[in-house]
């Protein structure tokens, strides 16, 4: 699959999404935005396929934002039709069933940052620079990041980024929690496929489980979020991974995981 706005590369059962617009610092046009609702829609279908990273290409940006030249001409109601593809393929992408790990590589904002909390682990470098600039277009995040940010890391930071538009460092969003790990710049790659290859040797129906249940619990009252683990954890033994994963570990050897 080829795509003039993605760069797809399959590295065994890992899938790495490039998104190329560098001397646009990678900003989501909404032909970029569509070809990420393809390329995330193929990698859920995909079964070889167990884990997703996605990047910016060039060593300056994830993503700076949605594309402000695009903006800048929206009607009302093409601004909503906008808000509603963006937040939608961030759903898609928090609801891919497979893990998905954002690789930030540089400037995070507005819509990048949004893109990276939609994924479900942020590897970022040291140089990653965070923020949601909006205010300071006379806007504000229509992706999903005042929901998200939130979410992540709570009212108080949520509405310091939102309110302020400022940029962070990496150092600052991992004290927030926006982050899991900050790494130095020439290691981002390595460390982030290492991270990949680690989860995709892993049960995938078992990492659905934890997804599934994470996202649930993470909107519903605790005893919904425990009773949707309990069904979760009692699906996990219909599976031919839970009895290999048990097995070799009574045996004294590693587990092989055929994902089913
Ligand atoms: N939308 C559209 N184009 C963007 C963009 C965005 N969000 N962010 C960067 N670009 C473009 C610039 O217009 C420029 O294009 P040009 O060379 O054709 O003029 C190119 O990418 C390089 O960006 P530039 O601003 O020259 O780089 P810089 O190193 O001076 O600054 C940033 C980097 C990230 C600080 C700056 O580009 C920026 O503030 N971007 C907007 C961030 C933002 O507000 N995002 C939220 C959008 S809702």
């Amino acid at each position: 699959m080829s795509d003039p706005l993605l760069l797809i590369e399959t590295l065994g059962a890992v899938r790495r999404i490039t998104i190329d617009r560098p001397e646009k610092l990678n900003a989501l046009n909404r032909a970029t935005l569509e070809a990420l609702h393809r390329a995330f829609a193929e990698a859920a279908e995909d079964t070889a396929v167990r884990v997703v990273i996605l990047t910016g290409a060039g060593d300056k940006a994830f993503v700076a934002g949605a594309d402000i030249a695009e903006l800048a001409g929206l009607s009302p109601i093409e601004a909503r039709a906008t808000s509603r593809l963006g937040q939608q393929l961030m759903t898609r992408i928090e609801q891919l069933g497979k893990p998905v790990l954002a690789q930030v590589n540089g400037y995070c904002l507005g819509g990048g940052m949004e893109l990276a909390m939609a994924c479900h682990l942020r590897v970022a470098s040291e140089k990653a620079r965070f923020g949601q600039p909006e205010v300071q277009l006379g806007l504000i995040p229509g992706f999903g990041g005042t929901q998200r940010l939130l979410r992540l890391a709570g009212r108080g930071a949520a509405l310091e980024l939102c309110l302020t538009g400022q940029q962070i460092d990496a150092q600052r969003a991992w004290q927030l929690g926006l982050v899991n790990r900050v790494v130095a710049p020439e290691a981002l790659a390595t460390e982030t496929l290492a991270l990949a290859e680690q989860l995709a040797g892993l049960a995938p129906q078992a990492l659905r489980g934890v997804l599934d249940a994470v996202l649930t619990g993470g909107e519903s009252a605790l005893a919904t979020g425990l009773e949707f683990e309990t069904q979760a954890f009692a699906v996990a033994f219909s599976t031919a991974d839970m009895r290999e994963g048990t097995t070799a570990f009574l045996e004294r050897r590693k587990p092989s995981f055929t994902g089913r």
